[in-house]
């Protein structure tokens, strides 16, 4: 089993809180990615279950069992690292099976447990190549082989994929997720890029600033993002957000548009509130989409284009800011030319000014 429980979790370096009152509940077969940007104590969080850091404040468990002052060794973990940290000097044979030696396996358990994982992992080839003859993927496959061989209940991943260029890394991305329903272990994952976020996750974890923002399915981050740091973090582009004030029931913008208060926010938004509304380019286009029921539509000048093939981001202003609409089925267009364009009020999002929290959030 490998289900991990944290309770109050705090580390200082020196006078520095760098993790800050962190709870979270991990199930077994669970695959958990934190995501932050950088600095935001993911590692130091992910080494505090390795036991590779020492932790100043609040618990850890693994299946029930404190293990603050458990070491590393006995915590039936395997940790994968951005660096892959092989032996330059052993052969891939030999790197897989390091660990397994130095926890002093019989041969045959060895040679067993490493020609499966080769094969597993395609390496079977290359076992007797050294690092430095294999490619970066190659590596990196190493270096999850020689965490799988351990056979543990948790891995551990920290930015496993960093070092690879865009191509590569879209490919280990699908092999991570599909050896996670093959091993069917947990796997807590540590990233700052958002689409390993969410094309990987089971529950995502952002993290700021040492603290937890939300937690949730991918899709519930995305669709209903706590407060305004969590929906800027999460999509791309960003978020687009404006000022507004509540007025006579409807939102005033700081150019002069005035929409309708979606539905799902009247009943928690006060006369002269003010507010930040948020929508995501997809969610403001100049393809009316027959599926768009209740909608804001206005007339803008195109300030600049950014064809992306399929799509096109159109520069837009708005309410003072400059928006990015995103066109699908795009078209040669120029710039200051006057288009039509559509915000699906269905898809606005609503945070209080001061708060920078979603108007609609619970708790
Ligand atoms: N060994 C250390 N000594 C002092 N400060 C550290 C140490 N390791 C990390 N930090 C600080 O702790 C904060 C969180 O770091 P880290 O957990 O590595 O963030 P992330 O992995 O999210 O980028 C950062 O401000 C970093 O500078
Ligand atoms: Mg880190």
């Amino acid at each position: 089993m490998g289900s991990i429980s944290i309770k109050n979790l705090e580390k200082f370096y020196g006078k520095e809180k760098v993790v800050k009152n962190i709870n979270l509940d991990i199930k077994d077969k669970e695959f958990v990615v934190l995501i932050g940007p950088s600095g935001s104590g993911k590692s130091t969080t992910l080494r505090m279950l390795a036991g590779l850091e020492d932790i100043t404040k609040g618990e850890v468990f693994f299946d029930g069992t404190l293990v603050n002052d458990l070491p590393p060794r006995l915590r039936n973990i395997a940790m994968v690292f951005q660096s892959y940290a092989l032996y330059p000097h052993l052969s891939i044979r030999n790197n897989l099976g390091f660990g397994l030696k130095i926890a002093k396996f019989s041969k045959d358990e060895i040679n067993t447990r490493v020609s499966e994982v080769s094969k597993m992992l395609e390496l079977d080839e290359h076992l007797n190549k050294k690092p430095s003859q294999c490619s970066g993927g190659q590596r990196q496959r190493v270096a999850m082989g020689r965490a799988i061989v351990r056979e543990p209940n948790i891995f551990l991943f920290d930015e496993p994929l960093s070092n690879l260029d865009a191509k590569l890394r879209a490919k280990m991305r699908l092999e991570i997720k599909l050896l996670h329903q093959k091993l069917q272990k947990t796997i807590v994952y540590v990233t700052h890029d958002q689409v390993e976020a969410m094309t990987l996750a089971s529950k995502v974890v952002v993290m700021r600033d040492g603290q937890i923002e939300q937690v949730g399915t991918p899709i519930e981050v995305f669709s209903n993002p706590r407060n305004i740091f969590v929906a800027t973090f999460l999509g791309s582009p960003a978020m687009n957000l404006t000022p507004a004030v509540y007025k006579d029931s409807k939102l005033v913008l700081k150019d002069g548009h005035i929409l309708p208060i979606p539905k799902r926010y009247a009943k928690y938004i006060k006369a002269n509130q003010e507010v930040i509304i948020g929508v995501r380019s997809e969610s403001l286009t100049p393809n009316l989409h027959k599926n768009v029921l209740s909608y804001y539509s206005f007339d803008a000048k195109i300030l600049a284009v950014e064809p992306l093939g399929a799509t096109s981001n159109l520069f837009i202003d708005f309410g003072k800011e400059q928006f990015i609409s995103r066109m699908n089925h795009p078209k040669e267009i120029q710039i200051g030319e006057e288009m039509k364009f559509y915000l699906n009020l269905d898809k606005l999002y609503c945070f209080d000014a001061k708060t920078k929290i979603a108007l609609d959030a619970k708790e």
